[in-house]
């Protein structure tokens, strides 16, 4: 009995040792509720959502409009808009509430069909785009929780285009852009988290494992080690399955 003692204890501190180290040692199969915090650098945010409003120029000024595929940019757009707005700056904060006020007001027009008012509302959008903030935007201590603004399945769907585009971009070995779209995806599954309060510890479980999935995926980018990017694009395929198959299917 006397010797069983110090094994016990040595056991303990090594798991101490290795909980300190940052290794989950017996990872709970559920999520605990947590703040929302950012899963990925909001400057990489910011650079992939001014790119992705060109995307949305080139949508709104093709000869004809696609009116869906514009309006699940937009709220996608909004929703990011409503990320952003959570940066620690008043500046950045006003600018993204104003931006993401446009945005959604745009996507309301394409439900309209009305081209016209769609692109006198996306060239708003652009102007405001001059007054962008110049200091730099950080995320401070967080906030208790998230509201999105966009529904859940517009922002499924420019997921799935940002996503699947990765197999492609592996293979031209265009490992800038996978990085910067992989951290944009962490965050964006990090506020999924926030889109269904009744999915409780599962559906919160599901949405922390693709958060933490894309951001190993952007840091194995970001190192251009291909062979570990693929291996992570499809364990976070798997989580995109599990979470349909539980909530969705
Ligand atoms: C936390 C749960 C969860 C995760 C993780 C998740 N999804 Fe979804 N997804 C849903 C739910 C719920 C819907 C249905 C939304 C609706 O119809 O309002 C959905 C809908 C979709 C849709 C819309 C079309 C359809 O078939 O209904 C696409 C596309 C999609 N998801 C792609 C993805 C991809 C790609 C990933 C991973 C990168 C992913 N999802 C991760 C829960 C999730």
């Amino acid at each position: 009995m006397k010797n069983l003692f110090p094994g016990a204890l040595a056991i303990l501190s090594v798991a101490g040792f290795v909980g300190f180290l940052g290794v989950d040692v017996a990872a709970p199969v559920a999520a605990a509720p947590k703040a929302y915090t950012a899963a990925a650098p909001l400057d990489v945010i910011i650079e992939v959502r001014d790119s992705m409003f060109s995307d949305l120029a080139g949508l709104v000024n093709a000869g004809k409009m696609k009116f869906k595929k514009i309006r699940r940019q937009a709220l996608f757009l909004a929703e990011v808009s409503n990320i952003i707005s959570h940066a620690d700056s008043k500046e950045w904060q006003a600018y993204e509430q104003k931006t993401r006020a446009e945005l959604l007001n745009l996507a309301k027009a394409t439900k309209a069909k009305n081209a016209k008012e769609v692109k006198s509302l996306w060239s708003k959008v652009h102007e405001g785009a001059k007054g962008k903030p110049s200091a730099k935007a950080n995320r401070g201590k967080g906030t208790p929780s998230y509201k999105l603004v966009a529904p859940l399945d517009a922002i499924m769907y420019i997921t799935e285009d940002l996503f699947y585009a990765i197999e492609e971009q592996v293979e031209g070995k265009e490992f800038d852009k996978i990085t910067k779209h992989a951290y944009l995806l962490a965050e964006v599954s990090n506020i999924v988290r926030f889109a269904n309060e009744e999915g409780g510890d599962a559906w919160k479980g599901y949405a922390d494992r693709a958060a933490t999935d894309f951001v190993a995926l952007a840091k194995a980018s970001a190192a251009k080690d291909a062979k570990q990017v693929k291996s992570l694009f499809a364990k976070v395929e798997t989580s995109c399955d599990s979470c349909h198959e539980k909530f969705r299917d």
